[in-house]
């Protein structure tokens, strides 16, 4: 499996051949600017957590170039997008279904989920993706919750990505404490340093989870990590 960090809450990843974006916000975050081209963006799935502007933003743009991709997401979400014509498959949180590249899982997250234009976004989710390649949690925007320990019960994890920007979700004294939640010692941070009220110190991030014994992976926007698993 593939990781390709596109900034903010935005991840390609590539996994059995199939390409998939999650939350998608480009075109209005600075700091990707000359690193990462949307119109370059190849997407087989559109994952989108919740409806905030910063993780829907470039949604109908990748869509478009990408004919035939299909948007997942909540039921709202899924609906909101498929009465726009585009393809959509509506889950909702504590239900799987198996893709083509993997069993994918929409899990609480605790967050709010309005879309910019006032529509209901649904609840806000996080997703749990199960695949040959390894499996991943993708938290979303999210509190640090005891809901995120039912979810080893379910799926040995080999990474998780987890917001650690603060303020407007955990910041990465929760993240640590998640870790321990997931069973986890791989974490990779994201939703950092887009806005002003998001910036994080990263030597003390990162001497945090040293301390705590974690692997911190704090990307840097046009990162790209292979994701190794161990076999059976
Ligand atoms: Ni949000
Ligand atoms: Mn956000």
């Amino acid at each position: 499996m593939k990781i390709k960090y596109l900034g903010h809450a935005s991840l390609l990843i590539e996994v059995a051949g199939k390409n998939i974006v999650i939350d998608p916000f480009i075109t209005g975050n600075p700091l990707a600017a000359g690193k990462i081209d949307v119109d370059e963006i190849k997407a087989d799935y559109i994952l989108i957590t919740h409806a905030h502007q910063d993780h829907i933003l470039d949604v109908e743009r990748i869509a478009q170039n990408n004919p035939g991709v299909v948007i997942v997401s909540n039921f709202e979400i899924a609906s909101y997008y498929g009465k726009k014509g585009f393809q959509f498959h509506p889950m909702n949180h504590g239900g799987s279904w198996n893709f083509d590249f993997g069993t994918l899982t929409y899990v609480n997250a605790i967050h709010t989920s309005s879309f910019p234009d006032g529509s209901y976004g649904g609840q806000p989710g996080g997703f749990v993706l199960e695949t040959n390649e390894g499996n991943i949690y993708v938290a979303g925007d999210t509190a640090l919750t005891m809901d995120m320990e039912i979810i080893p019960e379910m799926t040995e994890l080999d990474l998780a990505v987890l917001p650690i920007g603060d303020n407007f979700t955990m910041g990465y004294r929760s993240a640590i404490i998640a870790a321990d939640y997931l069973e986890v010692g791989l974490i990779m941070g994201y939703h950092f340093d887009t806005f002003d009220l998001i910036k994080i110190d990263h030597e003390k991030v990162t001497k945090a989870f040293d301390k705590a014994g974690l692997e911190l992976i704090l990307p840097q926007i046009g990162d790209e990590f292979e994701l190794s698993v161990e076999e059976d």
